[in-house]
């Protein structure tokens, strides 16, 4: 695998070869040319463990895609949950992506640090700007559509992006201006898409009836359509299945699973041949093994593996590698240790080795793994459940309870 250095210094190279015939400027750009070239075609790390880049990185998800893109043709919203990293986030971005030359406009945001409807009024305002600069004409009448709320931009220091906040504080207001950034939205010639990360985190502002807000923002608009996101599965229930409130049945849902075994094999197997890494179908069911097929985790290890360049990966480099991450992360496993209850810590040990725990309230369970009363080990449950800890996978056919991290399961399987 090249790395820019080795390309640099293939470049000065090329540069001491040529000296001696070309002109300085000439070798200046052969140089700069060379070096772009083979940056491009180096081999970076395929295996993403943070954002969203192209296609080519981007495993499966067709059936999903497919029912995205329905909804959007049938103008209906979509509401989506699954447990933590499963990949939430990057099929909206992926989604984005292959509409990118579409008829939509599409407007991510992530509303998961705003603790107010004011504040999700100025994380909507900061995404339609960004996605609508005021080099386009669009951005120029938004731009003006605002203006009586006398916007104020200021540079983020953490993410170097300008940041505007809007001048509203009267309760009225805040309803007022949610209807009004929706309906300048409604009223552009291009159909727009918005999709809202983290959704479930309307439930902790203070206004009064947020949801009842948003909702009846959000009921007109024809052109306008959204994706709802959330990875607290019992918030976005509550937001969306409860029939007193205002979202119920307002919403098609999509279920988001883990990741086709043969479809990860695959692209998986793909990746490393491309590098010229030799690993076999079986080494690479025994990845997804370990990850229990949880994209983060399955990243996570396969970004690890792959970042050390072996010419070949077998089973055994597989333990090493894992084993290595488990040891960096020992430190921050003993913290929870520390800040659990001792009956946390021991159910959390026992659902580990039981992988997946269908009924953690059988006497057969409780016994085998000394756990006390039902009582208490329902009540500790659902607290390893609210620090998400353990995620209740209630979606199968069949329903159970597994800890979230794989790495911390695989640690506590092999640890004690
Ligand atoms: N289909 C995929 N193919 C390859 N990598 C993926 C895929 N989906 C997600 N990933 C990667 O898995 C990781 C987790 O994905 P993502 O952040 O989208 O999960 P999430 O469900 O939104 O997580 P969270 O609940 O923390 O918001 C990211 O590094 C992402 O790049
Ligand atoms: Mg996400």
């Amino acid at each position: 695998m090249f790395s820019r250095f080795f390309i640099l210094g293939a470049a000065f190279l090329i540069f001491f070869l040529f000296v001696s015939r070309h002109s300085v400027t000439q070798i200046a750009y052969y140089n700069i040319f060379i070096y772009f070239c083979a940056t491009k075609f180096a081999t970076m790390n395929p295996f993403l463990i943070k954002h969203y880049k192209s296609p080519f990185y981007f495993c499966n998800r067709e059936d999903e895609i497919e029912i995205l893109m329905r909804n959007i043709e049938n103008q209906s919203n979509t509401v989506f949950f699954s447990q933590r990293r499963i990949g939430k986030t990057a099929l909206v971005k992926h989604l984005f992506y292959l509409l990118k030359s579409g008829d939509h406009s599409c407007i991510y945001l992530d509303i998961y640090a705003t603790q107010s409807l004011k504040e999700f009024i100025d994380q909507l305002a900061n995404s339609i700007y960004r996605t609508f600069p005021v080099e386009m004409s669009i951005g120029k009448r938004f731009w003006e559509s605002i203006k009586l709320l006398r916007p104020v931009l200021s540079m983020n220091p953490m993410t170097g992006l300008p940041e505007m906040s809007l001048d509203i504080s009267k309760p009225t207001q805040v309803e007022r201006t949610v209807a009004q950034l929706l309906r300048f939205l409604e009223s552009q010639k291009k159909p727009v898409l918005i999709a809202i990360d983290e959704f479930q985190q309307i439930l902790e502002y203070p206004e009064k009836n947020v949801e009842a807000v948003l909702r009846t923002a959000i009921q007109p608009l024809q052109h306008v359509h959204f994706i709802f996101l959330g990875s607290n599965q019992k918030l976005m229930t509550h937001i969306f299945h409860d029939a007193k409130r205002p979202f119920y049945a307002e919403t098609k849902n999509l279920v988001l699973q883990r990741i086709e075994k043969d479809k990860y094999n695959d692209f998986i197997l793909k990746h490393f041949h491309k590098a010229g890494t030799k690993i076999s179908k079986k080494t690479i069911d025994l990845i997804l093994d370990i990850t229990d097929r949880h994209t983060y985790y399955t990243q996570f290890l396969c970004h690890e593996i792959f970042s050390r360049s072996p010419k070949r990966v077998t089973a055994d480099y597989v333990y090493k590698v894992l084993y290595q991450i488990l040891s960096e992360n020992e430190g921050v496993y003993y913290q929870y240790r520390n800040l659990l209850t001792s009956l946390q810590w021991k159910l959390l040990k026992a659902l580990a080795k039981e992988e997946k725990t269908p009924k953690p309230f059988s006497q057969k369970f409780i016994k085998k793994y000394d756990l006390g009363a039902p009582t208490s080990v329902k009540r500790t449950l659902e607290s390893l459940i609210d620090k998400e800890l353990v995620y209740h996978q209630s979606m199968y056919e069949h329903s159970y309870f597994e800890v979230q991290d794989k790495f911390l399961m695989r640690w506590l399987q092999y640890k004690f």
